[in-house]
């Protein structure tokens, strides 16, 4: 069984990857400092596959640790990077601790893949990176923009740092991800999204507003220059979105990779009020609602072209969004114990 290093596998997107790894044979070892996770989602992950992958408790910026964990691991043949601080307000407050642990943490892990000679690595980049884009749906040619945020200049540092290895190490291959908005949890209710404190995206405010946790959902402004006022995203399954991670290793596997980049979303745009009405849909739960001003630094809408990913990748985002609102609502009901 191929071997692969997941950093940040107790998290969010790194939790399901790691479910999608394992249906598809392959041996994960996960690699987390559990500062945004916890060590019972192991447990969870053996529940849903049978497996419980192995773990090493360590920051990726402790490149001692790094060493050490690499080592007893240098049978892996590649890393999915998904370690990364991520909350973007926050970034503007401390950015030299999402400097420090973004940039760190890779820069760490290319050391050691060069050190130990592992050559592939998925990393988990953002649609952040298109910043307001100029036309729509974004393509991968679409033109970078500055980000607004620490958060999302660690993104495009990371791609640029990747790129920059791959040309210096031909051995080095690379999958660049640019994930749109992933949302929703696996279908056992099992694992999904755990945010701290105030959720600051949209679908784990909505969930915990259907549990009666918030009061009511705060919609972020209603006059942008959309159809419906509000503003548009690209909204992806957490599970379809894992197992893009699936086909871009199986991918690298059979071909010569130098550094690939993919759009991972549905096509699709929806606003906030089309997403609202989904869920409402789907669950049967009504949500409080007001319109509040706007968030600054919001883009008013964005969402992907994933045509590459199809043909290149095989990949298709495939969950009816129906089901991804039933799941959120799963998992949190099992969180709030409803
Ligand atoms: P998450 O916070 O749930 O998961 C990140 C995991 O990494 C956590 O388990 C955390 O404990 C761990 N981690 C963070 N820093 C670490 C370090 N220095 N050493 C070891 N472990 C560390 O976040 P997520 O939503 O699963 O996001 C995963 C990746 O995808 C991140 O890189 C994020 O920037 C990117 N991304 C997420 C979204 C989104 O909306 N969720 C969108 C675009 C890109
Ligand atoms: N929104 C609300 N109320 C809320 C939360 C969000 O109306 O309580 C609205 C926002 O204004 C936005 C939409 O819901 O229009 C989606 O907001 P999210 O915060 O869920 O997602 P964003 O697209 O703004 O941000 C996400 C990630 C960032 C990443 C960015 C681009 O959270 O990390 O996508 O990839 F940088």
């Amino acid at each position: 069984m191929a071997k692969i290093i997941v950093n940040g596998g107790c998290g969010y997107i790194g939790s399901h990857t790691t479910v999608a790894l394992q249906n598809a044979g392959f041996e994960v070892v996960i690699f987390d400092n559990l500062s945004n996770s916890r060590l019972d989602t192991l447990d969870k992950i053996s529940e849903i596959t049978g497996i419980r992958p192995e773990f090493e408790q360590l920051d990726c910026t402790d490149k001692q640790a790094m060493q050490d964990a690499f080592s007893r691991h240098n049978d892996a043949i590649g890393v999915i990077h998904f370690a990364a601080l991520k909350a973007v307000g926050e970034s503007v407050e401390k950015p030299i601790m999402y400097y420090r642990n973004n940039i760190l943490s890779l820069l760490n892990t290319l050391e050691m893949m060069e050190k130990f000679n592992i050559p592939n690595i998925v990393f988990s980049s953002s649609a952040t990176v298109y910043g307001i884009p100029d036309e729509l749906p974004v393509t991968e040619e679409s033109p970078l923009r500055p980000a607004t945020s620490p958060y999302g200049q660690t993104k495009i540092m990371a791609e640029t740092i990747i790129r920059d290895t791959v040309t210096a190490n031909p051995k080095i291959h690379a999958v660049l991800l640019r994930y749109f908005n992933p949302i929703g949890a696996h279908p056992s209710g099992k694992i999904g999204e755990l945010p701290i404190g105030v959720p600051n995206n949209l679908m784990p405010y909505i969930t915990q507003v259907a549990a009666g946790i918030r009061e009511r959902l705060n919609i972020f402004g209603n006059d942008y220059d959309t159809p419906d006022g509000f503003c548009i995203r690209d909204y992806i399954d957490v599970n379809d979105l894992a197992e893009a991670h699936v086909a871009a290793l199986n991918h690298m596997i059979k071909k010569d990779v130098t550094v690939e980049i993919y759009n991972l979303g549905t096509g699709h745009g929806l606003s906030v009020m089309e997403l609202v009405k989904a869920f409402e849909a789907a669950t049967g739960v009504k949500l409080p609602y007001a319109i509040t001003a706007r968030r600054p630094g919001d883009v008013p809408a964005i969402w992907a072209c994933s045509d590459l990913a199809n043909k290149q990748l095989g990949w298709y985002a495939k969950t009816p969004l129906e089901e991804t609102m039933r799941n959120a609502w799963k998992w949190q009901k099992n969180v709030s114990g409803i």
